[in-house]
């Protein structure tokens, strides 16, 4: 860019007066996965740029991006630092300093002129999940209702791995979640934080414990994007911390916690229904903002129903967000197979049925998805982490290669600036169907630079039913009146250009 904006802004005038030529969009940044992992995110740095100009016909397939419709704000990609997740990470730290901040360097650098994924979307567990090595709360003294004991038990890996990511990403977005109320809270189930529900006696200041689980990771140093009330509140496990809920509690949960946090200060904090499976989307969640509409929206995972069923929440209420923040890989997968299915229903699909966000489970867990809960059952075979790290080493996994070509996209231009904003992008032409798209504008802190137009987009024209059979696709794309052509290799591309505000 540096170079390049200068010569836009300097031959605007000299070419009016030596030709009638339009100064117009050019694209230089290009970032690719292949399906064959010969290219994992990285620039392609062409030597001249892909330049848009008066249209031509149409490629095999054809993108036309309108930048007059806008959509959602996206706030990022990433996945949840869970005990396990920063004990992994922590050891990498010990064992091998230099290949733990390459890897933080990778994952959440946002820099526009460094090869990082900017990674922005940060889950942490309020107490112990079924990735923590043992059972806590931030709050384990029975009666304390107000809350006022409460701290940060979390092990010191947790806020000292958390603090070097925000070292790298300064504008990470932190969404706090528990998996269970304190143990003292709770009946029935496996005892303790294992399984079971609230008492009904402290429904009605349960909240005081969520808003000091904010209060305190803010002093700690940390800005919270987000809080819900509840992990996945509709199951129970008795071998890990979990907490049914009715959406009735949730509701006057939720609501209490707004309150106290507006009335404290915290009123930039977004109070976040469900936490749980597509399936329900058009219920749990909606019974909850019905109750208790001063919410801010509601949180899906993936692990039943569709990802198009979030659509049922959003055209309840059109004005509240929706965040995609949990699914997990399971270890045994098939690489692009995973990718296609990553881009098509999540990275790109969540946001496509109006998610905001959209995150992985554990940030790094080992090679086998350890270490666990002890005793729990939960991720039967293995759930794989978005980095796996052994012997000083780490791997960065499907999961990530797919999240890094979607957060590329919606990285914000200026530091500290704005994030990206989904805008209208429709694919068509006789081989649309090989492309899944999302467009955006990323505007600037000065309202006179020119914004950034980026589009990430799924090739998955990798066969038939008579076999494999990878093929390129053509591909032109129309933003406002001009065209440029650009072929897609099978795989994921991340490209941007730059253009006016409108
Ligand atoms: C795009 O236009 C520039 C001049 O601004 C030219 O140097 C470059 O070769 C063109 N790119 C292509 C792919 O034709």
């Amino acid at each position: 860019m540096r170079v390049r904006i200068q010569k836009f802004f300097l031959s605007a005038s000299v070419l009016a007066v030596i030709a009638p030529a339009v100064v117009s969009q050019q694209i230089w940044d290009i970032y690719t996965t292949k399906w064959d992992r010969t290219n994992l995110f990285r620039s392609l740095k062409p030597a001249s740029p892909i330049n848009f100009s008066t249209p031509g016909p149409i490629g095999q397939a054809h993108l036309n991006i309108d930048d007059a419709t806008v959509y959602q704000q996206m706030v990022g990609f990433g996945g949840s630092l869970t005990d396990s997740a920063a004990l992994t990470l922590n050891n990498l730290k010990s064992s091998n300093g230099g290949a733990y901040w390459d890897l933080l360097y990778r994952m959440f650098d946002a820099n526009d002129n460094a090869e990082g994924a900017g990674l922005s979307f940060i889950r942490l567990p309020i107490g112990a999940s079924d990735f923590s090595g043992s059972e806590y709360s931030w709050n384990d003294n029975a009666g304390d209702t107000s809350a006022s004991r409460l701290t940060i038990t979390a092990p010191g890996f947790v806020m000292s791995v958390l603090n070097d990511i925000k070292t790298v990403n300064p504008n990470m977005k932190l969404f706090l979640v528990p998996w269970s109320p304190p143990g003292w809270m709770k009946t029935g189930g496996g005892g303790g934080m294992k399984g079971g529900t609230i008492q009904s006696q402290y429904v009605g200041n349960y909240h005081n414990y969520l808003h000091r689980a904010v209060a305190a990771i803010r002093n700690a140093g940390f800005n919270v994007y987000a809080v819900s009330v509840q992990n996945e509140p509709e199951h129970a496990d008795n071998s890990y911390p979990t907490c049914t809920m009715s959406a009735s509690q949730y509701a006057t949960i939720g609501n209490n916690l707004k309150n106290t946090l507006n009335s404290n200060g915290l009123g930039s904090v977004k109070v976040l229904a469900y936490e749980h499976n597509w399936d329900h989307a058009a219920e749990y969640p909606v019974q909850v903002l019905r109750q208790a509409p001063n919410l801010d929206g509601a949180a899906f995972h993936c692990y039943a129903g569709n990802v198009a069923n979030q659509d049922a929440f959003h055209n309840a209420f059109p004005n509240k967000e929706v965040h995609f923040t949990e699914c997990t890989g399971t270890i045994g997968s098939d690489w692009w197979s995973d990718v296609k299915w990553y881009m098509d229903t999540l990275f790109i699909g969540s946001v496509q049925h109006w998610s905001s966000s959209a995150g992985m489970w554990n940030i790094a867990v080992d090679p086998n998805g350890n270490p666990k809960f002890p005793g729990t059952s939960s991720c039967g075979n293995g759930c794989r982490g978005i980095v796996q790290i052994s012997g000083g080493g780490y791997q960065l996994n499907q999961e990530f290669w797919a999240m890094a070509q979607a957060q590329k996209a919606i990285n914000p231009k200026d530091p500290g600036g704005p994030f990206g904003q989904r805008i209208k992008l429709d694919v068509s032409g006789g081989q649309g169907w090989a492309l899944r798209a999302n467009a955006f504008v990323t505007r600037r802190t000065s309202a006179s630079e020119w914004q950034r137009y980026s589009i990430v987009v799924l090739n998955w024209n990798d066969g038939s039913s008579s076999g494999w059979n990878p093929q390129p696709v053509t591909t032109t794309i129309r933003f406002r009146g001009q065209q440029a052509t650009v072929t897609f290799d099978v795989g994921v591309t991340t490209l941007w250009w730059y253009a006016p505000p409108r």
